[in-house]
């Protein structure tokens, strides 16, 4: 049976990193969103963090007016941002959890501890059309809380597999990639949407689209590294290229 299409989402938080380092308007992550889908991106994936350290509220205000694919609000549970996401309205919203002092999303939400507080969160997310997924790391309990608590879909961190590529070591990229494809298998036979993304590369995205279940992947920082020296289109056209090859089984 051929494998679903795999759709990619193109996170542009690292265009307003590097806008931020100025304090100006350049380069836009608004222009950069536009971009990426005139180049293939299925959708637009943007994180308002509770400092803002790289996008703003005008940011996701400009993104959810003027682009005509899905957005994906990525956000941590609080008031504000359930404030902001319920009046924005947009496609998608995938809950993560945040901490001030890291320099990225470094783990899945603690979805089991954080039960009380996450399920009026996406019971409201739920009734308002907004769909939900929850950040997590790849495992097969993990999977039964997500479906206990009512959202459609869960996004696999792909960070821990990611560092193993990096590291070069084959034995923890197997048990990586193990770990992913039980997970995968486990969600989408609760009737889970599969996603993945964190830290993905051309190097290691071919494994991750060959698992069957997994529908979307949400990548940012290894395409605006490339964008710098090849440009965005030419970055995205790559990662596709490595997706569909990993998806019809040819990667290396
Ligand atoms: N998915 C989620 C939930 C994330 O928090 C991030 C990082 O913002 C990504 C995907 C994209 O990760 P990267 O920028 O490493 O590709």
């Amino acid at each position: 049976m051929p494998a679903s299409p795999l759709r990619l989402g193109v996170n542009v938080d690292h265009v307003a990193t590097l806008r931020n380092a100025r304090g100006g308007t350049m380069p836009d992550p608004v222009r950069a969103a536009h971009a990426a889908i005139a180049a293939g991106a299925d959708g637009i994936t943007a994180h308002l963090r509770e400092d803002r350290r790289h996008i703003r509220d005008a940011d996701m205000e400009r993104l959810r007016r003027e682009i005509d694919r899905p957005l994906n609000f990525e956000m941590a549970v609080t008031d504000e941002m359930m404030g902001i996401v319920l009046r924005l309205k947009p496609h998608a919203a995938c809950l993560v959890p945040e901490k001030r002092e890291e320099r990225t999303t470094e783990g899945g939400l603690d979805i089991i501890g954080g039960r009380e507080h996450l399920a009026p969160a996406i019971a409201r997310l739920n009734a308002a059309g907004v769909r939900v997924s929850l950040f997590v790391e790849p495992e097969v309990h993990v999977m039964d809380a997500a479906r206990a608590l009512g959202a459609p879909v869960v996004e696999l961190h792909t960070g821990t597999y990611c560092e193993a590529v990096i590291a070069g070591d084959p034995e923890r990229i197997r048990v990586e990639l193990a770990r992913l494809a039980r997970a995968a298998a486990h969600g989408g036979g609760l009737g889970l949407e599969i996603h993945a993304g964190h830290g993905l590369t051309v190097e290691s995205v071919g494994p991750v689209a060959a698992l069957p279940q997994v529908r979307e992947l949400n990548i940012g920082h290894a395409l605006m590294a490339e964008a710098i020296f090849d440009g965005l289109p030419a970055a995205i056209r790559g990662m596709r290229a490595a997706m569909e090859a990993g998806r019809a089984g040819t990667a290396a």
